[in-house]
Parts: C-alpha cells; sequence; structure tokens
C-alpha cells in the first residue's frame, strides 16, 4: 500500500548530515559481532552512505581505565568513512562524556542506541529501555548534543510493547533534545529481531517530527527498500542482516532508489574476491577473534549452490584461516562449474559432500547470531 510519495518521484537531493551527504539514501547498520571494518568498507563500496560500528558502552569509554575492548570496537582507518559510532548507557553526564570523546577520536557523528532489547542492556535503563521515558531522551540527547560540534542521531524502535508504542513520542522529544537524525527499526522491543515490521509506524514518526527519518527492519533487497520507502515516507534506509553475504545489496537498493534498472549480480569472481578479502581482513585486523567471526562470515556468503548446507557445515567447525579458505575457495568453483552446466546435467559432487551423504550427516543448525557482546 503506497502511503506516501513513491521515493522514485521525490526531490532526491543529497541529505546533509554535518560534514557527510546522504545521497543513495541507505546506511549500513551497527551489527555487534558483524559491522566492523571489513564489514563497512564492503557495504560503502557498494553504496552505504554512512556505515555504523557496532554499538559500545558509554561507561567503559569514559570512566574505565583505557578499556581496550571499547576502543577495539571503535577501531577505524582513513579508508572507513563515513563511519558512524554508536554509544549506549541511561546517564546524561555519561553520554555527554562518551559524544565528546567520540568526537575527539574524529568521528564526523555521534549515535545513540534506544533499541538494544537485550536485557542486561535493559536492565541498566538503556538500550530500548527509553522507549518508555522520553522524557529522559530528551535530557540524553541534549546533553550529547550540546557536549559535541558533530550531529547527534539516534536509533529506536516503534515502541516497548503492545500497549506501549512509544516511537512518536520518543521521536518527538529526540528531536526537541537536539537529535539531526532518526533511525527507525520498525519493531517493538518485545519483537526482539523477528516479526512483522511495522511501515505504518514509520510513516507516524516520519509526520510527527521534521528531521530526517531512515526506516529499518527486514529490508533484504530493492524491492522491500521501495515497499518501506513509499508505504512510510521515510527519506532513507538502512540494512542490518540483509548485507550478510550480499553486501551489493546496497548498490541494488541505491539503484531502484533513482528508478535505474537493476545493476547485474555481481560475477562469481567478484563475489569470491569479496569474501576473501572479508576473511583476509579480519584476520589482519582481530587476528584473535578472526577464526570465530570469520566462521560466521564465510558461511554468510556460502549460498546459491547446490549443496550449500553442506558448506556452511564445514564453515561453522573450520579451524584455522587456511580451512576456511580452501572451503570458500571449492565453494566459488562449485558455483562456476554449475554456471556451465547444460539443461538436466547434474551438479558434480564435492567428495565430502559425498561422504557426508554416505554417513547420513543431517545439516547443523545454523547459529543464531550473537545480538550482544558488549
Ligand atoms: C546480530 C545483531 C547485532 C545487532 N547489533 C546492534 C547494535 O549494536 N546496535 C543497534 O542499534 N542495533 C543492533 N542490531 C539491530 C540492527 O541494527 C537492526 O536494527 C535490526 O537487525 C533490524 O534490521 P534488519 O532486519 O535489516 O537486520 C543488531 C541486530 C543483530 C541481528
Amino acid at each position: 500500500m503506497i502511503l506516501a510519495t513513491p521515493v522514485t518521484e521525490r526531490n532526491l537531493e543529497p541529505i546533509r548530515l554535518g560534514s557527510i551527504e546522504i545521497k543513495n539514501r541507505v546506511l549500513a547498520a551497527p551489527l555487534c559481532g558483524a559491522s566492523k571494518i571489513p564489514f563497512r568498507e564492503l557495504a560503502r563500496r557498494y553504496g552505504a552512505d554512512i556505515a555504523y560500528t557496532e554499538m559500545v558502552k558509554a561507561y567503559p569509554l569514559v570512566r574505565g581505565r583505557n578499556d581496550r575492548r571499547t576502543l577495539e570496537l571503535l577501531q577505524t582507518e582513513a579508508a572507513d568513512a563515513p563511519c558512524g559510532p554508536q554509544i549506549c548507557g541511561a546517564e546524561e553526564d555519561i553520554m555527554a562524556d562518551a559524544a565528546r570523546r567520540l568526537e575527539q577520536l574524529g568521528f564526523p557523528l555521534v549515535d545513540i542506541n534506544m533499541g538494544c532489547p537485550v536485557p542486561k542492556v535493559v536492565r541498566e535503563g538503556a538500550g530500548s529501555a527509553l522507549l518508555k521515558d522520553p522524557s529522559k531522551v530528551e535530557r540524553i540527547v541534549r546533553a550529547c548534543a550540546q557536549a559535541v560540534s558533530v550531529p547527534v542521531t539516534v536509533k529506536i524502535r516503534s515502541g516497548w510493547n503492545g500497549s506501549q508504542c512509544t516511537g512518536v513520542d520518543v521521536a518527538r522529544a529526540a528531536e526537541q533534545g537536539g537529535a539531526k537524525l532518526i533511525t527507525i527499526h520498525a519493531r517493538r522491543r518485545d519483537q526482539f529481531h523477528s516479526g512483522e515490521v511495522d511501515h505504518v509506524a514509520i510513516g507516524a514518526v516520519k509526520r510527527a517530527v521534521s528531521i530526517p527519518i531512515v526506516g529499518n527492519g527486514s529490508i533484504i533487497d530493492a524491492a522491500s527498500a521501495r515497499r518501506m520507502l513509499d508505504e512510510s515516507g521515510c527519506d532513507a534506509v538502512m540494512v542490518g542482516r540483509g548485507a550478510f553475504g550480499r553486501p551489493w545489496v546496497f548498490r541494488e537498493i541505491a539503484h531502484a532508489i533513482r528508478g535505474l534498472p537493476p545493476p547485474p549480480e555481481p560475477s562469481v569472481d567478484e563475489q569470491h574476491e569479496v569474501v576473501r578479502w572479508h576473511i583476509e581482513r579480519t584476520h589482519e585486523l582481530e587476528p584473535r577473534r578472526a577464526n570465530g567471526l570469520c566462521r560466521k562470515y564465510a558461511a554468510w556468503y556460502l549460498h546459491g549452490a547446490p549443496f550449500s548446507s553442506f558448506f556452511r557445515n564445514r564453515a561453522f567447525r573450520a579451524g584455522s584461516r587456511e580451512e576456511t579458505l580452501a572451503l570458500v575457495n571449492e565453494f566459488m568453483d562449485l558455483k562456476r562449474a554449475c554456471a556451465t552446466l547444460a539443461p538436466g546435467e547434474p551438479a558434480p559432487v564435492p567428495p565430502f559432500v559425498a561422504e557426508a551423504m554416505r554417513k547420513g550427516e543431517a545439516p547443523v543448525e545454523e547459529p543464531e547470531d550473537e545480538v550482544c557482546d558488549v
């Protein structure tokens, strides 16, 4: 149902956010355990206007003694721009100090997390707990906005639960406090990360404030992005899990927003280069954690060829960079081979797949994404 001016009929001048120009109107979401430097750089390579860090807690950033883990999560580099850092907390003075620290570190904006549903975060009154307290939202945003000269933005949800759909009140409070842009994940806190997204709730927030609104939730391709933009009237969209293993989704969406024909799907060689680069860069940047991270990252890309689930099973058990890369190479070779098959010709069965089938090995359940480790 189209409730707003279709995006392709709108004036799509860039949105200015401090020093940043939002031209393509598609952003890469903050994602604990995922939106690290390589993910962010790939997102931008394919057109994301801003890519966010995973959230960090404000307290260790400013009160902890040189908290190494927090600073690691905020690690960045010249090619990683524009990068939006995200902080989480419930106390105005600590949040303001954290915002100051982020500005000192050179970030071009400060984003405040008001949507994290994780119980240990909510218990501290932070993340989505703030959805229950619009006046606190206003105080926190004001304290941060007064502390820094870069724009302060917030990421909210449509509400706390079915009887507290506070998105509009929270958005108004954030604007009142000085926020320059609001991203709304169109789910309530009680939905965590699944269930229907509510485009009507995004539309209500859009109409209630005059700052730019970014819609978020279950955008996986150009069609879902267009649907959210057209149904809600939001100014831009943010993609999270839809970019796992498909960073080119940003380019597809950027084209669709401009009404351009869809770009071609990247060749297998290009996909191969992307996944290899993602794995290699992760090992360079976080050698101690890379193996665990890359099991998950490799599995994101192991789709779109026969026996994919067997490859993903193996990826989850890979013990080293070499093992992960060898598996990826084998998968991409299979993908190439499949592209040359005559109609009806069966795909070649990789020996490890034949062996697994012979033993009757069932595909392993894919591990749930760890939503937050801070
Ligand atoms: C694994 C995971 C980690 C997340 N980490 C964060 C985070 O650090 N900060 C945040 O604001 N949202 C976080 N989110 C929420 C996403 O940014 C996004 O709002 C949500 O996944 C809905 O978008 P999607 O359906 O496009 O994934 C996380 C979600 C997932 C699945």
